[in-house]
């Protein structure tokens, strides 16, 4: 039970305004040339976000001068904190060696990076990069439409894959316009949507694995691919059985399947989830972490999937993709950099460690101020969200207390916390012992706080 919850918000926005007022007047002065005075939808929150002054290692430090332990992590493509020295240093040598940047024409970097992306990625026989993940899915999804007649999408209602049409059909659904939770309506979650995706997208329950079977034979002459992101509902990992479920209708009926493994890859382990799952999908889509915080994406699928993009093919089927920035000599500098510190043994097992410390904790919490609250994730990801209710998918994830979160989000921030309000915490190896501790001793105060009246 949360005491006071509206006065206890106000309270904690007006400390919050109080303590970022030169990030208030940046975001005002951004606001008048950039639209909302970020960058990306997804970089907005409430009351505005805080500008970053500098960063290092686990922390970042805002315009105010205010300190805060990191859990965003670059929306998680950080898994070594900011300005790894290794990743540093390799970004120095390859700018010695290539000048700025190479692209446009292959440099050895893009063979070592897709090489390691083939020994480590289930799926990955071939590799394609791009600059983003959005990239990357659109392109995983072109090739699958390729491939003949079939012309519909198969995707899992409230995933995002990114800011194109298929990617946002059903993305975020407002509360009863889903249509019926055994097969969703498609939903435009942005008004540019075309009525040709909405109409050829097929929206399935995440992690529901008889209605989706449903959903899947009744449109198997239709689909071209099924894409799904193993990890949802607040990051809540699908359950096996319907991975393999999946997988295995998917098979059968000759639909390629597309693994979003943009947030999961190198961070839930480092062969993604598809190796937590033993399942291999046709093609992956890469992004995040292989970067090391610089931009990229990748498609890491099997041959056959991937063939029609080698240009010039005589006599069959190609598709056309480019882009200037693929393969830059710095975004695989930065990735190569990355995976070999990932490689490094020991790696994970401390990830895991300090996520597991801090989950623990939060539910210890939970029982001793009975908050009503969860914690989701894997791996060095968490989530927390104010509901006890069950969650397999959005539509559970959808009922949680946005209000208690958001209140939860803004205590930490005021005590030099960031988790990006509303998302998952992003570990970073930066964190050290210290920040541990202070980040649990905080969310004690907060839970306290949370719980006693005002
Ligand atoms: C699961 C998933 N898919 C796709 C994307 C889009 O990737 P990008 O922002 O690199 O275009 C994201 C970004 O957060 C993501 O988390």
């Amino acid at each position: 039970m949360i005491h006071d919850i509206t006065r206890k918000l106000s309270r904690q926005l007006r400390i919050f305004k109080k303590r970022s007022a030169s990030s208030r007047e940046a975001w005002v002065r951004g606001r008048r040339i950039m639209p909302g005075g970020v960058s990306g939808e997804d970089f907005f929150f409430q009351p505005y976000p805080i500008q970053v002054e500098h960063a290092s290692g686990a922390m970042i430090f805002d315009f105010d001068g205010n300190a805060y332990i990191d859990y965003n992590m670059a929306a998680g493509s950080l898994i070594l904190g900011h300005g790894n020295r290794r990743v540093h240093q390799s970004l120095e040598n390859t700018m010695e060696t290539y000048g700025t940047s190479v692209t446009g024409v292959p440099n050895p970097l893009e063979l070592q990076l897709a090489t390691e992306i083939t020994d480590i990625v289930r799926s990955a026989e071939r590799v394609r990069f791009t600059s983003s993940g959005s990239e990357a899915n659109m392109l995983a999804i072109r090739l699958a439409l390729s491939r003949g007649k079939r012309s519909k999408v198969g995707k899992f209602e409230g995933f995002c894959h990114g800011s194109f049409d298929y990617g946002l059909v059903s993305a975020s659904v407002p509360r009863g316009e889903g249509g019926p939770a055994r097969a969703p309506y498609p939903f435009a979650a942005s008004e540019d949507v075309s009525e040709h995706s909405l109409y050829n997208t097929l929206v399935m329950p995440f992690n529901r694995l008889e209605e989706t079977a449903l959903l899947i034979r009744k449109n198997r002459r239709e689909l071209a691919c099924v894409i799904m992101e193993p990890l949802g509902g607040g990051y809540r990992p699908a359950g096996r059985d319907f991975v393999r479920g999946v997988r295995e209708l998917t098979e059968k009926y000759d639909i390629p399947l597309i693994f979003d493994e943009i947030t999961t890859g190198f961070r839930v382990g480092l062969g993604g989830m598809q190796e937590k799952y033993r399942v291999t999908p046709d093609m992956t889509a890469l992004g995040k972490i292989l970067g090391g915080g610089l931009p990229v994406g990748a498609v890491a699928g099997l041959r056959e999937f991937m063939d029609p993009l080698v240009p010039g093919r005589r006599g069959e089927m190609s598709v056309y993709h480019s882009g200037t920035y693929n393969g830059n000599s710095l975004s695989m500098a930065a990735g190569l950099a990355t995976l070999y510190q990932l490689k490094k043994e020991g790696t994970y097992p401390y990830l895991e460690k300090i996520t597991q410390t801090i989950r623990k904790e939060i539910e210890g919490l939970e029982q001793t101020y009975g908050l009503r609250a969860q914690v989701l994730g894997i791996s060095s990801i968490l989530n927390l969200v104010f509901t006890r209710g069950k969650i397999t998918n959005y539509r559970d994830i959808s009922k949680a207390d946005a209000s208690a979160r958001q209140l939860f989000d803004l205590c930490l921030a005021n005590k030099g916390i960031f988790l990006f309000p509303g998302r998952p915490a992003f570990i970073s190896t930066a964190l050290t012992k210290p920040d541990l501790a202070r980040t649990l001793e905080v969310m004690e105060s907060t839970f306290d706080y949370m719980a006693s009246p005002l």
